[in-house]
């Protein structure tokens, strides 16, 4: 090429294009600019391809710094010939409007031939290029890892969780353009908070703009599934010298149904979601107080549930803002889910990765997860001070012969706490209820609290057997109830269980 050019200089030396326009300083940075950043791209996305488990940072490098790099090169180099051309167009008075193109000038035709290789590469390369930036920001590397400290709880909990293989996007954002759009404004927004560092901590709850679960949960379950009655087991571990340890199995009624299937749509599930539509609304944040709750059953029968201690009337229940209640509203901790520490001591004593023949151990762990900490450093520090020092004071014939047991314990201790408590978000199990169940938050009991009273005297049912029923109960290995039974009992007296909250003592810390 560098021939030709030769040849046809000294041919028509005098004409305009004897240089080229693109020689010109803000053109020449421009391409340079263009070809650092282009050779980058393809540099790192071979590493995104080749690579096992590629750092998250290489696809934002791959996919925005660098074809945004390229762009900009791009833009001056055309930026540059403009100004170029007016400059020659000015000096010399000869610049035509348009530049002559005439294909039987052999150094034309390859410019041109080069051009137009050039546009369709660049075609080719920013379609691939921003496919894999589509596919990038919808990672769970760029969700739950490039923020780090934002999401490392979410994050955190979400690796534990049923969903560990469902990504950040499908309940977040779920398909089509609106969303994903949506999404990443929401996204830039966020970006600007973390970058000044003025995110609030923890991330509150409820997410007020979640996509509505009918097009994000209900694209993998189906809500018409029916799962019938499922038996499920609790294992607990009480507060005394022995770890005394309480079984609970009871079967669950889940319930659901398609009729169409000859399946009569029954328990938890078709109340909720198949065979009525139930409306309420809450008094806080975190919906976790209902005064009023509105069902619609498939007939078109309403009835109204008003709380009999909220002493609302009838003009603030209408103007309230009120909400369709959907998955969400028990699954709210689907994936992010923040086990209370008692729970979490619970089933590390079950799995046996505590000893569970260490007095108090149950109870000494969990106070020592539940102090006061400034951040994870301390925690684990003093984690393992409480407990070396319990057995050292009290039991210390225990602290030498089961030396390597409480060594193990302190260490799950500590990773409970690692992977529960978040210190820097200020997230832990007290700041995202769960609304499963009514153990260790109000849950169920929002509205099945046998306070929610119709007009006409219907209540919302705090029946123990309209959700469960106990199949068998067992405590320090024998039996103290099977079927059939009912009710649950209480492994010490607190009177009529009907009568309370259940999350009132059971705060899933020190009490009980
Ligand atoms: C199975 C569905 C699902 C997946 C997968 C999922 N989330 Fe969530 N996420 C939710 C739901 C449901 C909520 C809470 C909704 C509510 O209570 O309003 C939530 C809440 C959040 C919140 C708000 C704080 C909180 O804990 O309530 C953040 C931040 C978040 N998710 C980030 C992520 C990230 C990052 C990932 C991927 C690593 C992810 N989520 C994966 C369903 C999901
Ligand atoms: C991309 C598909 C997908 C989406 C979207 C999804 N899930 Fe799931 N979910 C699954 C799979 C797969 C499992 C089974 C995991 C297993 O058993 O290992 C599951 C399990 C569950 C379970 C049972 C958990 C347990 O303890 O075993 C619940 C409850 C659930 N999902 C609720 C939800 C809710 C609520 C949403 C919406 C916020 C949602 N899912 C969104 C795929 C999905
Ligand atoms: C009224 C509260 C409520 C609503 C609303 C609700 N669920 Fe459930 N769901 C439950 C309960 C309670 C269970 C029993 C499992 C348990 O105790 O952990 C359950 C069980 C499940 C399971 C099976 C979990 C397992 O243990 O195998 C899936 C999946 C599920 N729900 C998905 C959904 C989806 C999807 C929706 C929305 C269409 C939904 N649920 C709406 C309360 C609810
Ligand atoms: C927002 C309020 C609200 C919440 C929260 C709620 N429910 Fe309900 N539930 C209702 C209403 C209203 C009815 C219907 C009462 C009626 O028959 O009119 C109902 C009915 C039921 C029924 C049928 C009861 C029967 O006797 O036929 C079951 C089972 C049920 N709910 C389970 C649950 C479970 C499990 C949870 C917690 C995961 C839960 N509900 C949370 C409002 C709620
Ligand atoms: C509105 C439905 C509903 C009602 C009413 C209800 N429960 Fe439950 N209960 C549940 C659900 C759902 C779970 C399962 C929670 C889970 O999967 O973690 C549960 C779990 C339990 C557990 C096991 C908790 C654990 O983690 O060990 C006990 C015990 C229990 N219920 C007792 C009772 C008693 C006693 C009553 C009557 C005062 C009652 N329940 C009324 C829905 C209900
Ligand atoms: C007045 C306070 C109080 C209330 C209300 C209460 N409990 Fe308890 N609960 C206790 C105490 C105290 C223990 C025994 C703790 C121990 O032995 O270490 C206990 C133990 C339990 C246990 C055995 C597991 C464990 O952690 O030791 C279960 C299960 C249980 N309660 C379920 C319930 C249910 C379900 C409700 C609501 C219907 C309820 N409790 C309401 C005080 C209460």
């Amino acid at each position: 090429m560098s021939d030709d050019r030769q040849g046809e200089d000294s041919a028509v030396s005098h004409h305009w294009y004897d240089k080229t326009i693109l020689r010109n300083p803000i053109s020449l940075i421009g391409l340079a600019l263009a070809v650092v950043a282009f050779v980058n791209i393809i540099f790192l996305f071979l590493i995104d391809v080749l690579a096992s488990n590629p750092s998250p940072y290489i696809g934002i490098l791959a996919y925005m710094v660098g074809p945004a790099f390229l762009i900009l090169g791009l833009l001056l180099t055309l930026f540059g010939t403009i100004v170029e051309r007016r400059r020659r167009l000015h000096a010399v008075g000869l610049m035509p409007h348009l530049p002559h193109i005439d294909l039987n000038q052999p150094a034309q035709r390859s410019t041109i031939a080069f051009l137009l290789s050039f546009v369709v590469m660049f075609a080719l390369i920013s379609a691939v290029g921003s496919y894999k930036a589509y596919e990038f920001t919808d990672s769970v590397d760029f969700c739950g890892e490039l923020c780090h400290s934002v999401m490392h709880p979410e994050f955190a909990a979400y690796q534990a969780s049923p969903h560990a293989r469902v990504a950040c996007v499908d309940c977040h954002v779920g398909s089509g353009a609106s969303w994903y759009v949506k999404s990443k404004l929401s996204g830039i927004r966020q970006v600007y908070y973390t970058a000044r560092g003025t995110f609030p901590r923890p991330i509150p709850t409820p997410v007020h703009n979640l996509r509505p679960a009918s097009q994000t949960c209900e694209q993998c379950h189906w809500p018409k599934k029916f799962w019938g009655a499922q038996l499920k087991s609790f294992t607990h571990f009480g507060n005394d010298e022995q770890n005394t340890p309480r079984v609970i199995r009871m079967l669950i009624k889940t319930g659901g149904g398609d009729p169409n299937l000859g399946q009569s749509g029954e328990g938890i599930h078709s109340h909720m979601n198949i065979n009525a539509r139930v409306t309420y609304f809450a008094s806080d944040e975190q919906r976790q107080v209902i005064p009023w709750v509105r069902i619609e059953d498939k007939n078109g029968k309403v009835t109204e549930y008003l709380a009999k201690d909220s002493g609302l009337t009838q003009a603030q229940v209408d103007k309230a803002d009120k909400r369709r209640m959907d998955c969400i509203d028990c699954h709210n901790r689907p994936t992010h889910i923040y086990v209370p520490p008692d729970l979490s001591v619970d089933r590390a004593l079950a799995g046996h990765a505590i000893d569970a023949s260490l007095p108090f151990i149950r109870q000494q762990s969990v106070e020592a997860l539940t102090a006061d900490y400034e951040t994870g450093e301390q925690a684990q520090k003093a984690i393992a001070e409480k407990l070396l020092k319990f057995y050292q004071d009290k039991y210390p014939q225990i602290a030498s012969s089961k030396a390597d047991s409480i060594k193990a314990a302190i260490s799950e201790v500590q990773r409970i706490y690692g992977t529960t408590f978040f210190p820097t978000m200020k997230v832990n199990w007290k700041t995202h209820p769960n609304n499963i169940g009514h153990l260790y938050y109000p849950g169920c009991f929002r509205c099945h609290d046998g306070n929610h009273v119709s007009k006409d005297g219907k209540v919302i049912s705090k029946d123990c057997n309209s959700c469960h029923t106990v199949l068998e109960q067992q405590e320090s290995g024998t039996q103290v109830a099977s079927m059939p039974v009912q009710p649950f009992k209480h492994p010490v007296d607190i009177g009529d269980l009907n009568a309370v909250n259940c999350s009132d003592c059971h705060t899933g810390g020190t009490s009980p």
